[in-house]
């Protein structure tokens, strides 16, 4: 079979990795892919926004299905255009992608599915977020509605705090549209985790957990990131996994059902377990990054197979690698604020083995063949093992391979 996988970044490298060992796939196609993921897909420069090309590209080179990584061109219906089009494709239409796309819309469906999440209200200005606040106590947690490449959820301690983030959200239009409308939601303590399943909407799999490590130094201290590592799976009470599957994972895919969404592909939940149990924070529609590259390994079977027949709205069995897998993120000197691109990387981009990698987020091949930085998260050091233990010194041998001036990682995950 010929699979197109569309994004750019580590998610998607790390699912052309899990596609290339699949037997049922002969050929494996990126738009518009990175240089790293070029040993195992070809790549081609194509826009998804360009549905017209990306089409005709499907249907020439006959393409048994697509693979969305990214959750924008999901939230704009990509999927839908390519269905209506008889592409197959992994991925909900433009209203189950709206879960994702509008913070708003989720909690609604939450409130309505009977989901354990924050209390809320909606707010769309300053003199709003002032008559909402009354209701909650500090820290207060602000999160635009819309898209924001994360960069869209605000933990404020004060009411000062509050009413400055809010004041860029509403006056200073800092986030554009996505900020016109935002959730003020009652700040939750406890621990996260990214609990991914995969449903055609009806019936579903739990995927082995994973957790991100989300601020940029160690002991979860600095900047808030896209994900500076991953562990997986997270071993966790088989109680604690019984109240989500049952108060949360089923009463969600049951409304996903009674509201006649289309969604074949992935439902990530991002839970707070707090002192009252499990509550959720979010719902993405898609793979996370940088969970995909931890969690993938760890799942036994053809998954070419799995993801064609998820795209046809059938779930298939497949099983679980007894192992562990730790994802550390290399980033580029600036990172989060201002990545420095253009860095050139010393070391041995191409050493790998079974169970050490790389997976390229963010680099630049020149013709001459030198690797150099060209995003803020540069590249994923994967390790596996039998143990956490031994899965986090294999990534961590294999980060020591990339060097770069200024480069940025965390050294305490999988540490704990
Ligand atoms: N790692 C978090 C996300 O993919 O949204």
């Amino acid at each position: 079979m010929k699979v197109l996988v569309i994004g750019q970044g580590g998610r998607e490298h790390a699912l052309v990795k899990a596609l290339s060992r699949s037997p049922s796939i002969t050929e494996i196609h990126a738009a518009p892919g990175n240089d790293g993921m070029s040993r195992e897909a070809l790549c081609h420069p194509l826009d998804w926004k360009d549905t017209e090309k990306l089409i005709g590209f499907c249907l020439r080179t006959e393409i048994d299905f697509v693979f969305i990584g990214p959750e924008d061109p999901l939230v704009d219906g990509l999927a839908e255009r390519l269905r209506d089009r008889g592409v197959l494709v992994v991925g909900p239409n433009r209203e189950g992608a709206r879960l994702e796309g509008s913070k708003i819309f989720a909690k609604t469906f939450m409130e309505e599915a009977g989901v354990p999440t924050a209390a809320f209200a909606v707010v769309d200005s300053v003199g709003s977020v002032r008559e909402a606040m009354m209701k909650f106590t500090p820290p207060y947690v602000l999160k635009a509605d819309g898209l924001a490449a994360g960069k869209g959820v605000f933990i404020c301690k004060t009411t000062d705090e509050l009413i400055a983030r809010a004041t860029d959200l509403f006056e200073k239009k800092t986030l554009g549209a996505a900020g016109e409308r935002a959730l003020l939601e009652q700040f939750q303590p406890g621990w996260e985790m990214s609990y991914l399943v995969l449903t055609n909407g009806h019936e579903w799999k739990s995927l082995p957990i994973a957790q991100d490590h989300k601020r940029l130094r160690d002991d979860d201290e600095g900047p808030n990131t896209g994900g500076m590592g991953t562990v997986a799976p997270l071993e966790i009470d088989p109680a604690l996994r019984e109240r989500i599957e049952k108060e949360i994972v089923a009463p969600s895919i049951r409304l996903i059902e009674q509201k006649g969404l289309v969604f074949r592909g992935v439902l990530f939940i991002g839970l707070m377990i707090t002192e009252n149990g499990p509550t959720v924070l979010e719902y993405n529609t898609r793979f996370g990054d940088p969970e995909t590259q931890v969690i993938l390994p760890l799942l036994d079977g053809d998954l070419g197979r799995v993801f064609h027949e998820l795209a046809r709205g059938r779930m298939v069995p497949f099983g679980l690698r007894r192992m562990h897998s730790v994802c550390v993120v290399l980033a580029a000197d600036g990172y989060p604020e201002s990545p420095v691109k253009g860095t050139p990387i010393e070391g041995d981009l191409g050493a790998e083995s079974a169970t050490a990698y790389f997976i390229h987020a963010g680099t630049k091949k020149s013709p001459d063949g030198r690797w150099s930085v060209q995003g803020g998260r540069v590249l994923g050091a994967v390790g596996l093992g039998s143990s956490r233990e031994e899965a986090r010194e294999s990534a961590y041998a294999q980060a020591a391979k990339a060097r770069w001036q200024g480069q940025r990682r965390r050294g305490d995950i999988g540490a704990k």
